[in-house]
């Protein structure tokens, strides 16, 4: 199957976040406002154009989307600059197919591209890992929130990224608005 994939576009917005909405419909652990937060992270300083991918297939119709965000990892003495991978969209009935891999390759190729050398994402616990997430309290990397740790992911672009990373994730205000 053909899988074209580009930055997303102003003039694509309206059709992402409907695909998003689209994607969420049916997660059980969703509040549906997953599209809203994609609008608020495109208007907000977290937000790097490169980062936000589109998937088209060999029909020109978009099935998929995924955003990476900035965000930082607070420590005592330190701070890290990372990135958050969140979220992810791919339309039902373009499931399983691939194209959610493909998007996480590419954005993952484009942020180290960008001088990135750590992404954290909250989700699955049996997908993301496929992609060499591994949970991020091994890092002793924690999340802002209660959640269980197999959900909270950390992933180093670069070796030994995140070696002296520990803290707390530090979402933007999209986040939480
Ligand atoms: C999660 C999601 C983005 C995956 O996209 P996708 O295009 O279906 O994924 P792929 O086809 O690339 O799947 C790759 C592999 O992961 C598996 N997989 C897909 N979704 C999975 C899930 N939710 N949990 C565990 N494994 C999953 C596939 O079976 C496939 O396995 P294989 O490599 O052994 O064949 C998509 O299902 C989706 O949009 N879901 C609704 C929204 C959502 O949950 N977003 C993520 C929030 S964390």
């Amino acid at each position: 199957m053909n899988i074209f994939i580009r930055q997303e576009r102003p003039e694509d917005y309206e059709k992402t976040e409907k695909l998003v909405r689209e994607a969420f419909l049916k997660e059980e652990r969703s509040d549906q406002t997953e599209h809203l937060l994609v609008r608020r992270i495109r208007q907000s300083e977290a937000f790097i154009p490169e980062l936000s991918l589109v998937a088209f297939d060999s029909e020109k119709e978009m099935t998929g989307h995924i955003l990476l965000s900035e965000i930082t990892i607070t420590g005592e003495d330190k701070t890290t600059a990372s990135l958050a991978l969140a979220p992810m969209s791919v339309l039902p009935a373009h499931q399983k197919k691939g194209i959610g891999s493909r998007l996480i390759h590419e954005a993952l190729e484009k942020a180290k591209e960008l001088g990135w050398h750590s992404v954290i994402v909250l989700g699955h616990k049996d997908y993301y890992p496929k992609f060499g997430f591994r949970q991020a309290q091994l890092w002793n990397i924690r999340a802002p929130f209660d959640v269980p740790e197999e959900v909270f992911m950390a992933l180093e672009l670069t070796e030994h990224a995140l070696g002296n990373a520990q803290g707390t994730v530090h979402y933007s205000s999209a986040f939480s608005e």
